[in-house]
């Protein structure tokens, strides 16, 4: 093997068609999932804090932004709502009302771009009148089992409204598999599952409770049940069982700290692995900007690229739209 000077690692450097010739990983809007947040009311924009440049959309208002996903090339939008305090119980039954929030949207957007795909997430925090994702005994533990059979019939509502992927986030044993035989039963058997397999116990997800109204309801916290960001290899037990149950895909969240989880996912299993780059990373890109401690576009870029070289199939990002035009 030859050493300098005779190779020089600066040559292939040198230029920025050179740099282009030898890229080993590109970023498209192809890569992008782009999640959504639902409002009741109608012509509502309501901006969310925490997440400057991101807001809640009304009904009437979400078609809009499936057009603008299609036009910009963003093959997907995933959708969260922001159901209203009265509407929130301990049984979480709205999570199962065929013409709730998420319902309405998934039709309006399939309606208004059929050619984008719309993602629904399964867990019901942003129903329960306690901000957890399951069911919970009089004690406040979370129930596994119960909830299960309440996650499968939620699926099958959005499946029923619409929704080409529901995304598993509650992290419930044996709920992937429940959801699969309830769509093959029910014929949707082109409804894909994305499961989020290894989401962690994290504290990046503040501004996404805020979104969602969950923040100040949550009592506790979701450890017993969302993974110890101590552990990997338990991640790929996680991601192990998610797919014999039948997920098509799987995801790792959140996304930049967890891109060893990323790496040794798609190493080890070699399917589509998708990254939520949540929403304290986005919070942080953006008051890194604002506090003028880099350019945003060239952060964002940089990020997305490293998704990508970890293993992604794609990003789950607020920064698709934005992501999208600079990448086009
Ligand atoms: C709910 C859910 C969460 C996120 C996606 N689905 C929050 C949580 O688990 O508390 C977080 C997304 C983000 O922070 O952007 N099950």
């Amino acid at each position: 093997m030859s050493s300098y000077p005779v190779l020089r690692m600066r040559r292939l450097r040198a230029h920025a068609w050179s740099r282009a010739m030898v890229a080993e990983h590109l970023v498209t809007p192809a890569d992008l999932i782009w999640p959504l947040f639902i409002c009741e009311g109608q012509g509502m924009e309501e901006p969310i804090a925490s997440l400057p440049g991101v807001s809640r959309w009304s009904v009437d208002r979400i078609g809009a932004k499936a057009k603008e996903a299609r036009d910009l090339g963003i093959p997907c939008i995933a959708l969260f709502p922001n159901t209203p305090g009265g509407l929130r119980s301990d049984d979480a039954r709205e999570a199962l009302n065929a013409d709730n929030l998420i319902c309405r949207a998934v039709r309006t957007t399939k309606d208004a771009a059929p050619e984008v795909g719309v993602l629904t997430d399964v867990a019901l925090d942003p129903y329960t009148a306690h901000g957890h994702d399951g069911l919970t005994d009089a004690a406040g533990a979370v129930l596994n089992d119960d909830t299960v059979k309440v996650l499968a019939e939620q699926a099958l509502v959005q499946a029923q409204a619409g929704a080409d992927i529901v995304a598993p986030s509650d992290m419930m044993d044996g709920r992937v598999g429940a959801i699969r035989s309830a769509l093959e039963q029910a014929g949707h058997v082109n409804v894909q599952i994305m499961a989020y397999a290894a989401k962690y116990a994290s504290a990046f997800y503040g501004p996404f409770r805020d979104a969602v109204g969950s923040r100040g309801l949550l009592k506790g916290d979701k450890k017993t049940y969302q993974m110890d960001p101590a552990n990997a290899d338990e991640a790929l037990r996680e991601v192990a069982l998610d797919l014999a149950e039948g997920a098509d895909s799987v995801m790792v969240k959140p996304g930049l700290p967890y891109l060893d989880i990323v790496r040794r996912v798609k190493e080890r299993f070699a399917v589509p692995v998708f990254a939520y780059q949540v929403s304290g990373e986005y919070a942080m890109i953006e008051a890194a900007a604002a506090a003028g401690a880099g350019d945003r576009d060239a952060l964002l870029v940089e990020t997305l690229l490293a998704f990508k070289r970890a293993g992604c199939s794609g990003v789950l990002t607020y920064h698709a739209p934005v992501a999208a035009r600079l990448l086009s």
